[in-house]
């Protein structure tokens, strides 16, 4: 599905990616100091794999700009590939390791929460990740994710190092704030 429009968090923007920028992801992704291990996949495998997803109507892809500069990406995935379901996994990628640890992160991912959940009209959101990765346990669990077993994440993967954590929309309205009609928008310390 081909997202449209620019999203504007507090310190970065979500923008729809481009063709130039799976250049960039495929650069961070196979760097080891980002991802934590060696992903050997060729530029055209990797171009082909999020073509796929992105022809369908299941998957939305967002570039992270902070400033003049695309710092990383992220991305919605609909539950058993169903573009009707109210369930989605979302994922976040801060590439450029000089932009870890400046709350960017957080920004990238509450903004992209409050589409899901406000724009979207999604009602639960999960997240996976290698369970040793304590930047994004501490960054999920901060915005109110709970590390859960459930079937909708149990589903994704066989694997013992990875956890889940899932949020419902009001869960995520503890977090966030929201004005009289129900809008979400966010003060997080
Ligand atoms: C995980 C990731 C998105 C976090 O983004 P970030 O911009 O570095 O994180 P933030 O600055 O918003 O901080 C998030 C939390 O991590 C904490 N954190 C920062 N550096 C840390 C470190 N070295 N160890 C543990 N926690 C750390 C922050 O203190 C913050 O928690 P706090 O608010 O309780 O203090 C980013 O590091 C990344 O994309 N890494 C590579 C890909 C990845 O692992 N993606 C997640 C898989 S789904």
């Amino acid at each position: 599905m081909l997202v449209s429009k620019l999203i504007e968090g507090r310190n970065i923007i979500l923008r729809p990616h481009t063709q130039k920028d799976f250049k960039l992801i495929h650069q961070w992704m196979t760097n080891p100091q980002v991802t934590g291990e060696h992903i050997d996949i060729s530029l055209s495998d990797l171009r082909k794999g999020y073509e796929e997803r992105i022809k369908g109507d299941y998957y939305l892809l967002f570039m992270i700009d902070r400033e003049n500069t695309t710092i990383g990406f992220c991305n919605v995935y609909y539950h058993r590939k169903d573009p009707e379901s109210k369930i989605v996994d979302v994922g976040i990628f801060i590439g450029e390791i000089g932009y870890w640890g400046k709350e960017l992160g957080k920004d990238a991912l509450t903004t992209l929460l409050i589409y899901t959940f406000d724009i979207l009209d999604i009602e639960e959101v999960t997240v996976t990740y290698n369970k040793d990765n304590e930047r994004i346990k501490r960054l999920t669990t901060k915005l109110g994710f709970k590390v859960e077993q459930s079937d909708n994440i149990k589903g994704k993967t066989t694997k013992e190092e990875i956890e889940g954590a899932k949020i419902t929309k009001e869960e995520f309205r503890q977090t966030v704030s929201h004005t009289e009609d129900g809008k979400l928008f966010y003060i997080i310390s």
